[in-house]
């Protein structure tokens, strides 16, 4: 029996020198009788020192914690979970506190919970305040936690998602891409995305993806994101700001185009007016002629004064020209109805969602805008293919079109032949590709690292900012593309657009 003592009381002494907690034990008065390492290294006090010393003593500042050692003494219940602030080495800290009766006294088991409380309430913090959007997925891309902004930004609750794939339901229902391959699976430092809503509809966001290590198995990821939806609202507002721009600067040439058809419309109409007086006059001897109250006059005679105003009024030609002008008319008003509609197709406002288009019949509206900057230097063959229509924004696509073309333009200064410039279109796999090719100055080497950097120009001030071929890369990249360009310095260049039918994949 003894024996049995010692070997519990040695087992007991081996278990606290091992346990996390701090563990004390206090006699009936509440003073200290010893305490394990835990303990000292917690509070900060050696067992020597606080041996033989009151609770309320050695540990100021825990007035909670000492009501509480008397309360289990004076009842015999124990007390669990007390959290309390204490102070140790003038740091302040969390402590939860759990005490317990014993034959002679009080046990006390103390643990820091600074660190953990603090994490704590950093994830409440995330989870309930923050603005951006945050979700937790486990390594098989299912929902492990959703913060209160991702909730209402994409109108599920958490409760509704957890453990569901977040890909399937958020990120790209029914989209091609499989989970393995989502892009939002890898860590990512800011991507723009398409997430759908509860409803089904969608919206644009930045988001960033995040490795999670947590628990066994393959590491999770944090996503957190932001509705963009309004910012790229505004980019497009400033997008379409440009487009006007350049139809302004382009306003010269368009109303030179404009200014022929009409000029030629007027000249028609006026010949027309006159033709018309012409057979009225014509109308009104014939009139004469037929009338009964001139009964007396021979009919010779009658014939003899229609033949005469017929010739008079030019009868033969005016049958042959106005069906000639009144044709010339219309063909004027449909030039200008065309102008008018280019004009217009060159500056569609692009909305947030792509939209399919007809990119053969943005490049023959760019060109027909463009007419007047190019035809003074440079004859333009068009070869395009047959095209499905492209996932893309259209009024973005028309400015680089526009660019482009200009660009090649530009390329014929200082020669004196015409030049030549192709534009061809083809459908490569899941490709459309454009190539506007010029067979004008070329780029030299030394330059052409540069010509896609904003504000990077040769021309004089006044004819170029500089902005227009990385505004093209900018746009491209937006739809998942690419730009390229080959260029033989003196001999020419060719740009070649890459766009892919469908739009950018992982939007
Ligand atoms: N087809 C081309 N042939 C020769 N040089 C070109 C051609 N296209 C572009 N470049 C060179 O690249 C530079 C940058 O072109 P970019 O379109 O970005 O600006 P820009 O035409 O100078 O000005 P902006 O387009 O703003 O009016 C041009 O200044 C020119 O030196
Ligand atoms: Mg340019």
């Amino acid at each position: 029996m003894g024996e049995d003592r010692t070997d519990a009381s040695a087992l007991l002494r081996a278990a606290e020198a091992a346990a996390p907690a701090g563990i004390a034990f206090l006699d009936g008065e509440l003073r200290f009788v010893r305490c394990n390492a835990a303990f000292e290294a917690i509070t900060g006090e050696p067992a020597a020192s606080l041996a033989g010393r009151t609770a309320a003593d050695a540990l100021p500042g825990a007035d909670e914690l000492v009501r509480a050692l008397r309360d289990v003494r004076e009842t015999g219940s124990p007390v669990a979970d007390l959290r309390i602030d204490a102070t140790q080495g003038g740091r302040r800290r969390r402590w939860r506190a759990d005490c317990a009766p014993t034959p002679d006294g009080v046990c006390l088991f103390l643990s820091d919970v600074t660190e953990q409380e603090t994490a704590a309430a950093l994830r409440d913090a995330l989870m309930r305040d923050m603005a951006e959007g945050l979700y937790t997925v486990d390594g098989t891309g299912r929902l492990t936690s959703m913060n209160r902004a991702a909730s209402q930004m994409l109108g599920w609750a958490e409760s509704e998602l957890l453990g569901r794939s977040v890909h399937e339901f958020v990120h790209r229902p029914g989209g091609p891409a499989g989970v393995d391959e989502c892009a939002l699976r890898r860590p990512a430092a800011m991507t723009d995305e398409v997430f759908v809503r509860k409803d089904g509809s969608s919206f644009q966001v930045m988001c960033s993806v995040a490795p999670l290590h947590e628990g066994a198995g393959d590491p999770g990821a944090v996503v957190t994101f932001r509705d963009v939806t309004a910012a790229r609202k505004a980019d497009l507002e400033a997008h379409h700001d440009q487009k006007l721009e350049s139809l302004g600067r382009l306003s010269a040439g368009l109303a030179h185009e404009i200014n022929t058809p009409i000029q030629f419309v007027g000249d028609n109409t006026r010949f027309l007016a006159d033709a018309y007086q012409d057979m009225w006059q014509l109308l009104m001897v014939y009139r004469e002629c037929l009338a009964p109250d001139l009964g007396e006059v021979a009919w010779d005679e009658r014939t003899a004064r229609a033949r005469e105003a017929e010739e008079k009024a030019d009868v033969e030609y005016l049958v042959a020209e106005i069906p000639a002008a009144v044709r010339q008319t219309l063909d004027g008003v449909e030039r200008v109805a065309s102008l008018v509609r280019a004009m217009k197709s060159f500056s569609y406002k692009d909305t947030v969602e792509q939209s399919y288009a007809d990119l053969n019949e943005a490049i023959r509206t760019t060109l027909t805008v463009a007419r007047n900057e190019v035809k003074y230097v440079a004859d333009v063959t068009l070869d395009l293919a047959e095209l499905p229509e492209v996932l893309c924004h259209r009024g973005d696509l028309n400015q680089v079109f526009l660019n482009l073309l200009v660009n090649a333009a530009d390329a014929m200064e200082g020669r004196d032949e015409r030049g030549r410039i192709l534009i061809s279109t083809r459908l490569e796999g899941p490709d459309v590709v454009i190539r506007v090719t010029d067979d004008g100055s070329g780029i030299p080497e030394h330059i052409r690292q540069s010509i896609f950097d904003p504000f990077f120009t040769t021309k004089g001030v006044g004819k170029g900012s500089g902005q227009g071929l990385a505004l093209a890369r900018a746009v491209v990249d937006r739809h998942g593309g690419s730009i390229d360009v080959e260029s033989a310095p003196g001999r020419g260049t060719t740009f070649t657009l890459h766009l892919p039918v469908n739009g950018r994949q992982d939007a």
